[in-house]
């Protein structure tokens, strides 16, 4: 038996990279995945992976930027299963710069992909889970959540917010059943981190410094941060919560 048999998932920005990689792992532990994407194609190219391994799940587009949006997909999660056991906040946004080079459109952008968001669906989510005897929330925050980097600054701001309402809601909700908790990548080979180096002027020379910092001497696979979010998701972790765990090679550790 698998370790989330029967239990509905939901991993939003699952269509790529870490999202992706955490919903087929789930999946393949006996979850019936809700896979939720802004861009179509992608979304369904997860769920069909999902079902070609014989698990079952549905794709619903959504902006989980968007009020709307989430409360429509949290509607036909109700309508299809009845229960929400499992969330994976996990959409997030790029492209920060340093503070004084940032517009305040870019602002909104990365706080409301990556931090609004979470909001939004825990919001939404969480009076299921308490109605359904609890359940588990796992977010995708990021080292940048816990140390600064240059030219970061609306995603440090929104990753270090996302590590504190982490904590904050595990103080609300642990006793009431919910466990939650986040995961802190450094750097993960996604689609989004080629395109990080690719907007670089040398993305060589950047890739060579970020590397370095790594006492493990590689990045990071998007499977890696999928086996962490599954343990935090599962009851195998039954007595954590609160918790920003790094998933980085070390990148903290010096
Ligand atoms: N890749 C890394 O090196 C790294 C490191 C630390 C943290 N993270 C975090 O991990 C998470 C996933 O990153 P990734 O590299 O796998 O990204 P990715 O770009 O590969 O995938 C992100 C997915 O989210 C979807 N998405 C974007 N905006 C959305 C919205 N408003 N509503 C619904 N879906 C939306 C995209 O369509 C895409 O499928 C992000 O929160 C990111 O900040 C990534």
């Amino acid at each position: 038996m698998g370790l989330l048999e029967g239990k509905v998932a939901i991993v939003t920005g699952a269509g790529s990279g870490i999202g992706k990689a955490t919903a087929i792992r789930m999946a393949q532990e006996g979850a019936i995945m809700v896979v939720v994407d802004i861009v179509p194609d992608a979304g369904q190219e997860t769920l069909a992976t999902i079902k070609e391994r014989g698990a079952e799940g549905i794709f619903v587009e959504t902006d989980v930027t968007n009020c709307d949006h989430v409360e429509r997909m949290v509607d036909t999660v109700k309508n299809n299963y009845g229960q929400i056991n499992i969330l994976h906040n996990n959409v997030g946004v790029g492209g920060s710069k340093a503070a004084h080079d940032t517009s305040e459109e870019n602002w909104d952008r990365i706080i409301n992909g990556c931090l609004k968001s979470v909001f939004l669906c825990c919001r939404t989510i969480i009076p299921m889970m308490l109605k359904n005897a609890g359940g588990t929330i796992v977010n995708t925050a990021s080292v940048l959540g816990l140390v600064a980097s240059p030219k970061q600054s609306a995603y440090c701001a929104a990753k270090g917010a996302m590590v504190l309402l982490t904590k904050q809601m595990a103080v609300d909700y642990s006793a009431l059943g919910i466990r939650i908790n986040c995961v802190c990548p450094s750097d993960i080979s996604t689609p989004t981190h080629q395109r990080f180096f690719a907007s670089r002027e040398d993305p060589e020379a950047v890739r060579r410094s970020l590397m370095e910092r790594h006492p493990i001497n590689r990045f990071g696979k998007p499977e890696e941060v999928a086996e962490a979010v599954l343990w935090l998701a599962s009851d195998s972790s039954s007595f954590v919560t609160g918790v920003a765990l790094p998933v980085d090679g070390g990148l903290t550790a010096w």
